[in-house]
């Protein structure tokens, strides 16, 4: 049986987990919103028209942020067209997915369902067709008390409190071609200060993300990055960054090595902010909203353009699929020291974590477990491993760790969680030296794992794909002895003194 071994000390901390890196996406995309969260008329449909089986399914996922309304939606988006009395809502034309808005699903229903999910609001603000004066009024009507023209206006709409939405991002992938009303770095970074500017204005206490670049591959990357920064450095407190990994060449061993790419395009947009630090001799760090990221496949159902709730992006995920994410998910611990925010994309029907059919059931992709996991037990601090595993090569990856792990340790809890996915065929015993802190006990060991890297969750099957418990795990000592069997994700859970 292959080795691997990890030392994991307490003293080696990369940094609390924040609780927004266990966040999700809703755009107005497919059937993501219409014929998923929202479908009136659903045999599980609430008197707000959101489906509760749905609702029940992002509840398990402990979502603490949800970002909305896009995405590429938002650049062509009036937010106004979707507050106020529904019947007077205008119907419009999306261009960033040709589809038809009714508009029946806004910004106060969408609060309402963060509300009902438990979750906080992550607002994105048009600065593609649209620009200062919409983002002023928009954050007027969200976060100002009372007295004022769109304050007032949320008030006569039925919502006497102000929302009071935290975390604002200034737009959304603007570098890219295909956005509506794309922008050069310097164009955006301007506007996006001024509009900075005005925001706090009218709520001093938001947190503003800029839009970093929108992929590792643009040919402006990471230059777009600093420009946006130089500009905005002041008046931002994030620089995003968003990654799809799809699968290349059909091969599994270079598709399960791909997240390697996500953790070294998080490096790279450190590495650039942290040089705007120095260019401006600021003390000030910038920190990373992630706030896209997820795997991609090729969608099992074709996409009609101009429906409405028309599936986009609806893929039953594979189990390889899900051993991605789960290491896509490492990457983002491992940087937690950085990483702020991280919003899966998106939480429903568009590559989601959980798939619908329009007036039938809801149920789990297999990427659904990964997250729900982690978004339990990887609250606290991240841990630096000090790892020795086997690697592999591939054509396009060099040095391949086999097994690729991250821990978190809840001191207020008393829990120690390491997670890892084995990325080879054959099984690895993992030996896991916890010395450090004294007195564990040994909780369980879950896996995920299938026999075809195929396999799929179904309506008619929906639990094929699912974590077990019973792992092989034994614990003397402080060390622990694990079995990680071949092409698993695995969560190794001990109890720890308070
Ligand atoms: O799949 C979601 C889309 O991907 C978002 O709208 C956009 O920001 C990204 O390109």
């Amino acid at each position: 049986m292959l080795k691997a071994k990890s030392i994991v000390s307490k003293d080696f901390i990369i940094g609390q987990t924040n609780d927004r890196l266990f966040g999700s996406f809703v755009e107005h995309m497919g059937s993501v919103v219409y014929n998923g969260i929202y479908e009136p008329g659903h045999g599980t449909a609430d008197e707000d028209g959101f489906r509760q089986d749905v609702l029940g399914l992002a509840k398990e996922l402990n979502l603490s942020v949800v970002r909305y309304p896009g995405g590429n939606f938002t650049s062509g988006y009036n937010w106004e067209d979707g507050v106020g009395p529904k019947a007077e809502r205008p119907v419009k034309l999306d261009l960033a997915w040709r589809q038809i808005e009714p508009n029946s699903f806004g910004l106060d229903e969408f609060m309402r369902w963060t509300r009902k999910v438990g979750a906080e609001a992550i607002m994105t603000v048009n600065l593609g067709t649209r620009g200062i004066d919409e983002a002023r009024n928009l954050i007027e009507y969200c976060n100002f008390a009372r007295g004022s023209q769109y304050s007032d206006l949320r008030r006569s709409h039925g919502v006497e409190e102000p929302y009071g939405i935290r975390t604002w991002c200034l737009g959304n992938e603007l570098d890219g071609e295909w956005q509506i009303a794309r922008k050069t770095a310097d164009e955006y970074g301007r506007l996006a200060c001024e509009t900075a500017k005005a925001m706090r204005w009218v709520d001093p206490s938001i947190e503003l993300v800029a839009v970093g670049s929108s992929a590792r591959h643009m040919p402006t990357f990471p230059e777009w990055d600093r420009t946006v920064l130089m500009h905005t450095y002041e008046h931002v407190d994030h620089l995003s960054l968003h990654h799809y990994i799809g699968k290349k060449q059909n091969d599994t061993k270079t598709f399960l090595a791909m997240p390697m790419e996500m953790e070294q395009q998080i490096k790279d947009v450190i590495a650039t902010c942290d040089y705007v630090q120095s260019v401006k001799r600021t003390s000030k760090k910038m920190k990373l909203s992630f706030d896209e990221w997820n795997v991609w496949r090729e969608p099992d159902v074709e996409y009609t353009p101009w429906q409405t709730g028309c599936p986009y992006d609806w893929v039953k995920f594979h189990m390889e699929d899900a051993l991605v994410f789960g290491s896509a998910l490492l990457s983002i611990l491992r940087h937690s020291d950085r990483i702020d925010i991280a919003c899966q994309s998106l939480l429903v029907n568009t590559i989601p974590m959980i798939l619908t059919e329009k007036g039938g059931l809801a149920w789990r992709n297999p990427t659904f477990y990964p997250f729900q996991q982690v978004s339990r037990y990887g609250r606290g601090q991240a841990l630096r491993l000090v790892t020795d595993s086997p690697k592999y090569d591939t054509s396009l990856y060099t040095d391949v760790e086999i097994v690729d792990s991250a821990a978190v340790y809840n001191e207020e809890k008393g829990e120690l969680t390491v997670f890892a996915v084995n990325r080879g065929e054959e099984s690895v015993r993992y030996d896991l030296d916890m010395r450090d802190f004294g007195s564990l006990s040994f909780e369980e060991h879950l896996v995920m794992r299938h026999e075809r890297l195929n396999a799929v969750n179904t309506s008619d099957n929906p639990y094929e794909v699912r974590p077990q418990a019973g792992g092989e795990t034994t614990l003397d000592g402080g060390k622990a002895e694990c079995v990680l069997a071949p092409y698993s994700w695995n969560v190794i859970r001990f109890a720890a003194a308070k």
